[in-house]
């Protein structure tokens, strides 16, 4: 049973943490992406960009259970602040370091909700003239979707609602929470 008083004090308002994804459910999603990925890239040299903060614990989770050798980059961008809704404003924060020209590049997303970031996103990393650029996404809140963008490979359909833990954070908290809980403010 999850120990919201643990977290309580973590919190930066009185709120309430309604498990949602479990360790168990989350490591079976992530073994089973990491094998759909290894099979569809067999032989080919994948890069993985990851969208910090958030895809942090989902990345080095799912890199260890893939069975080829590929390249890690981190590209950050914001468009919440500290809110739970979206700005719909994204801006660039950190853009990526290596060279993607050519190459196949698998964004990895903690959650994709409106999905104006992730089409921002692939508009942006296009213009870097990859082979291919596809999405995976741990989470995938496609009730509330804004574009027609495709999710390439998806761990978990949720619910609307705002969740945290395994690298999802409210106001950069709550990201160290092993499973995904619904934050009820
Ligand atoms: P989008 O542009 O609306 O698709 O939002 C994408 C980004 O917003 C994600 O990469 C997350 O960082 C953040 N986000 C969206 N929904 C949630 C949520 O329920 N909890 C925490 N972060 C979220
Ligand atoms: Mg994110």
């Amino acid at each position: 049973m999850y120990d919201s008083t643990k977290s309580l004090k973590q919190s930066p308002r009185m709120s309430e943490l309604i498990p949602v994804i479990t360790k168990d459910e989350i490591e079976e999603v992530v073994n089973r992406l990491a094998l759909e990925i290894s099979s569809d890239y067999l032989r080919r040299d994948l890069i993985l960009i990851a969208v910090l903060k958030g895809a942090f614990i989902f990345l080095s989770d799912l890199v260890r259970k893939m069975t080829q050798s590929v390249k890690i980059e981190f590209i950050q961008l914001s468009s919440y602040g500290d809110d739970t809704a979206s700005s719909g404003q994204i801006c660039l924060k950190k853009g990526i370091e290596i060279n993607i020209k050519g190459s196949d590049v698998l964004v990895i997303e903690d959650i994709v909700d409106t999905g104006l970031t992730a089409a921002y996103l692939i508009d942006y990393l296009k213009s870097l003239g990859p082979n291919t650029v596809k999405i995976c996404a741990l989470l995938d809140k496609h009730e509330r979707r804004k574009t027609d963008i495709q999710i390439d490979y998806v761990g978990c359909q949720v619910e609307d609602g705002f969740l945290v833990g395994y690298g999802l954070d409210y106001a950069e908290c709550y990201r160290n929470l092993p499973e995904i809980c619904k934050l009820q403010l």
